[in-house]
């Protein structure tokens, strides 16, 4: 079994994540999806939340399982046995972000390699800060989001 695990704080899931699923589940027999806080963001949406949607989003996808987890993650690649950690790479610029975090993970954990995998152009430009920054403004997000997306961001926008 040869488990990958793709660690992000999904908030929320977009089509560029989805797409990346779909990638990496051509390359392992079980991708993780691993919901947490990164300390760096303030979430719009509850762990519940962004599980239901990324259940929701990757439903076609049989080998995608979605869990929420605290701590490292190091820790949980031990505890899961994965074999690799999934990181989309959208432009240089994520490039020293994503450099850093590889080379820390492997200092925690001698053995967790990161694979970095490209989304298709399509997404290239997307981020869920960017998606919620237009949604809170009534922008157009409807074909850069899975639809229980775009009807959670507009549910919540109306409130506030
Ligand atoms: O989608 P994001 O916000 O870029 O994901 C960042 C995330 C969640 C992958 C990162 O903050 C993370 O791995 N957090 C778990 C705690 C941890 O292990 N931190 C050290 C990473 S080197």
């Amino acid at each position: 079994m040869r488990r990958a695990v793709y660690p992000g704080s999904f908030d929320p899931i977009t089509n560029g994540h989805v797409d990346l699923v779909k990638r990496a589940s051509l390359l392992f027999d079980e991708v993780l999806v691993a919901i947490t806080d990164n300390p760096n963001k303030q979430a719009l949406f509850s762990h519940a939340e962004r599980m239901e949607m990324a259940q929701v989003s990757l439903a076609e996808i049989p080998t995608a399982r979605v869990i929420v987890f605290r701590g490292l993650l190091s820790n949980l690649y031990e505890k899961e046995q994965c074999c690799a950690i999934i990181r989309g790479l959208r432009a240089v610029s994520d490039f020293e972000y994503e450099f850093q975090m590889a080379l820390m993970n492997r200092k925690q954990l001698r053995r967790a390699e990161t694979v970095f995998l490209m989304p298709s152009l399509r997404w290239v430009y997307l981020s869920s800060n960017l998606i919620k920054e237009v949604a809170r403004h009534n922008g157009a997000i409807k074909d850069l989001v899975p639809e229980i997306v775009c009807r959670k961001l507009k549910e919540t926008f109306a409130k506030k």
